[in-house]
């Protein structure tokens, strides 16, 4: 990094001389430059090594070729086709392309829907603009629009929604910005939208190595790997038998091992590792505002390809239950991005993972600078539009430290269109904006959008959601202050006892080693992502060849008893078993009158039944069942979460005895190895002897 802080030296030296020469040729007015300090700091990140001149051309668009935009600033050209709007080329430090020109022009750079008529199987179809503008142009700024307008003729064939595609680029800038905007007027058909995307691919000879956070980066296979590997239990997950790179025989990939919840998912990308100036492609996403489903809603970043995504709306470890739907006549306008296309280089004499580290700084950078105050849609609402919540949040729990106000540490709190408690995480078509409480409970949220919204929120280490009782109502400049909101999280008596923290993840219970003809090795030194291996379900049968899990409350512990997920049993030759998990508990007196309460919050379901019995299998019918619920895939996608479930269930007193108890959970689904659940956090509660 001290290289990399010399080369900046020298960069600024030289960028201070162009500007003292431009500012004594250039004929007007050339303090703007002056001023702008985000625009000279910019200057610099477009600096690199093999060629340190600093570029302070202005912007500039080409249409001449009638089929072609190509727009400019020095640092980076970008080609587009028109009016389609895909990026065919993106030319930097010396390099013709990028993006794998080998591809279709439409398969290089592109925003993609996925989307079907109420009922009908879904499309993939990439988004085409047929009428191309320039939005604003001048030496600093350019901004273009690919349109793609919908009318009655393609019914059927296109999605029901005006489709307009942004590129901008600014003066100074190692990169440049995307966004699109969906829109439907009135009198638009019915439809479902489960992902809007812009994907990147990138040179297949070039990108090798692929970081999504610190820990989670490493040399990739490559697409070849993938083809000449073999399937596993689905087309996602390849073991790679005949690797280009010997170090990856026998390893797995699968693109879902790369996964990542929104509020991490904010720069990832690829590095030019042996070429000889490395570069770095980076997608840096600003802000979790127009993404779907909530901050701990998982989705894919990079993976094999070499691709780079920037997931705007998916239905990924949620299921089809978060589809954007929209009603006949439904009408609808939403902003999704603008992200940020960074590039960076290094000479090859520096270590091309420092890409990485100035990345990281960069997203910095934009999210400080977000929201944009450049982007020219009337669609986007700019900063001085928006408006905050401020507050704090509270638990009270009766039968903690007598009911006295617990500080909600670190709670998630969030605003998101009105909806019951905990609706946030199937919301797919508003804004959210979400915030972590301090230590203390305190929350700000920034730059909301105007609008309607409910406050939510849930809090480590309790159960349930919290959902402010008032509709809050933002408009541009307000400041709405909500004083000590207090959440009651659901109880109704003491804890008997309980198993796992409440958190809407599985992490903390038993994950398996992986099998070592099934590995990727960067999750092998990371604790942390073990849960990321493929295969870890099929441990289950290893486990229990025969019999159930049996977890005795007080003789086991949960990190070393409880299986992550509970999933069918491979019984061979593609059958499966329905399983029955046992939690045996000791009543040392004979039990209270009244009702026990079960509290059941689960971090994941897929395909599934669940059934309970308390110490009587099999009466009919059972005591609680969930009937067919769960569609998030989060076994097979290596998530240790998907969407969050809470049940409170009723045990009347005389179902249980003096002595042992045994509480049944059947998972009674059998088809395939990815049915299940995955438990977040179970609790037994004692009937209720406080008025609460
Ligand atoms: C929430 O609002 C509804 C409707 O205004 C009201 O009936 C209810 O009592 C309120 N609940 C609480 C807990 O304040
Ligand atoms: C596996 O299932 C197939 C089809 O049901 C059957 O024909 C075959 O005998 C089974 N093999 C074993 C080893 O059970
Ligand atoms: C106990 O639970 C049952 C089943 O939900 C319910 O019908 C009953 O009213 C409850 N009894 C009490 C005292 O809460
Ligand atoms: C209760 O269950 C525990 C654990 O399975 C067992 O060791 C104990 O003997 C049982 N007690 C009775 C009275 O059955």
């Amino acid at each position: 990094m001290k290289k990399v802080g010399e080369l900046r030296k020298q960069a600024f030296l030289l960028w201070w001389f162009g500007m003292t020469v431009l500012f004594c040729f250039l004929p007007g007015d050339c303090f703007p430059y002056y001023e702008k300090t985000t625009v000279s700091r910019r200057e610099l990140r477009g600096v690199n090594a093999s060629n340190p001149r600093p570029s302070i051309s202005a912007v500039k668009l080409n249409t001449e070729d009638h089929d072609q935009v190509v727009i400019e600033n020095g640092i980076v050209q970008v080609t587009l086709s028109s009016p389609e709007g895909y990026i065919l080329g993106i030319s930097y430090d010396g390099i013709d392309n990028l993006l794998e020109s080998r591809n279709d022009e439409q398969d290089r750079g592109y925003f993609d829907v996925v989307w079907n008529k109420p009922g009908k199987n879904s499309t993939f179809q990439r988004i085409h603009g047929t009428e191309f503008s320039v939005v604003s142009l001048d030496e600093n700024q350019v901004e273009i629009s690919f349109v793609r307008t919908w009318t009655p003729s393609l019914e059927g064939e296109n999605v029901p929604i005006n489709i307009d595609q942004r590129y901008i680029l600014r003066r100074g800038d190692s990169g440049f910005y995307s966004y699109t905007i969906f829109e439907r007027p009135e009198g638009f058909p019915e439809v479902q939208v489960d992902q809007i995307r812009n994907v990147f691919k990138l040179q297949e000879d070039r990108f090798v190595y692929m970081a999504i956070s610190d820990a989670r980066q490493r040399y990739m296979p490559t697409m070849k790997d993938r083809e000449t590997g073999q399937p596993l239990a689905y087309p996602e997950a390849v073991l790679l038998t005949n690797p280009s790179n010997e170090d990856f025989r026998g390893e797995v990939d699968d693109k879902y091992q790369y996964s990542c919840e929104n509020k991490d998912n904010r720069v990832h990308g690829w590095v030019s590792v042996d070429a000889e100036a490395p570069v770095g492609f980076w997608v840096i996403t600003p802000s979790n505002e127009f993404r779907n489903a909530g901050p701990i809603k998982q989705d894919l970043t990079s993976h094999v390809g070499p691709f780079a995504l920037s997931m705007f709306v998916s239905t990924h470890y949620a299921g089809k239950e978060i589809t954007m739907e929209f009603q006949g006549g439904e009408t609808y306008k939403k902003v999704f991005g603008p992200i940020f296309v960074y590039l960076n280089s290094v000479s090859n004499s520096e270590n091309p993972l420092t890409l990485w580290t100035d990345a990281v700084q960069q997203m910095s950078k934009e999210v400080k600078s977000w929201p944009y105050d450049f982007p020219q849609s009337q669609a986007y609402i700019p900063p001085t539009q928006r408006g905050s919540v401020v507050g704090r949040l509270l638990v009270q729990d009766w039968y903690i430290r007598g009911g006295r106000f617990l500080f909600a540490n670190s709670a998630y709190v969030g605003l998101a269109l009105p909806g019951a408690a905990g609706s946030w995480q199937r919301e797919s078509k508003g804004y959210q904006f979400w915030t972590q409480a301090n230590k203390k409970g305190y929350f700000v949220m920034n730059n909301v959008v105007p609008g309607d919204y409910n406050l939510f929120a849930w809090v480590p280490g309790f159960i349930g959601d919290y959902r402010y009782n008032a509709t809050v109502t933002i408009t541009p400049g307000s400041v709405i202050k909500l004083d000590s909101l207090v959440y009651n999280p659901p109880r109704k008596g003491s804890t008997v006892w309980e198993i796992g923290v409440p958190d809407r993840s599985a992490a903390e219970f038993y994950i398996p080693d992986p099998y070592p003809t099934l590995m990727n090795k960067l999750y092998n030194e990371q604790p942390k992502d073990k849960f990321r291996q493929y295969g870890l379900w099929e441990h289950y049968a290893d486990l229990y060849p025969n019999s159930d899990l049996v977890y005795t409350v007080g003789a086991s512990s949960y990190d070393q008893d409880w299986f992550y997920a509970h999933v069918t049993r491979n019984t061979g030759n593609r059958t499966y078993q329905a399983t029955t998990w046992q939690i045996i508990f000791n009543l040392q007196y004979d039990p209270f009158k009244g009702n026990y309460t079960l509290q059941l919050a689960l971090a994941a379901a897929a395909n599934s039944v669940l059934k309970i019995w308390i110490n009587e299998q099999d009466s009919v019918p059972p005591l609680f069942e969930t009937g067919k619920f769960g569609g998030d895939s989060a076994i097979p996608r290596h998530g240790i979460h998907g969407l969050y479930w809470l049940f409170s269930i009723d045990v009347p007193s005389d179902l249980l005895v003096k002595g042992n108890n045994t509480i049944h959970l059947q998972q009674s689904l059998a088809i395939s190895p990815f049915q299940g659940v995955m438990y977040d956090y179970i609790r037994l509660e004692r009937p209720p002897t406080l008025r609460t």
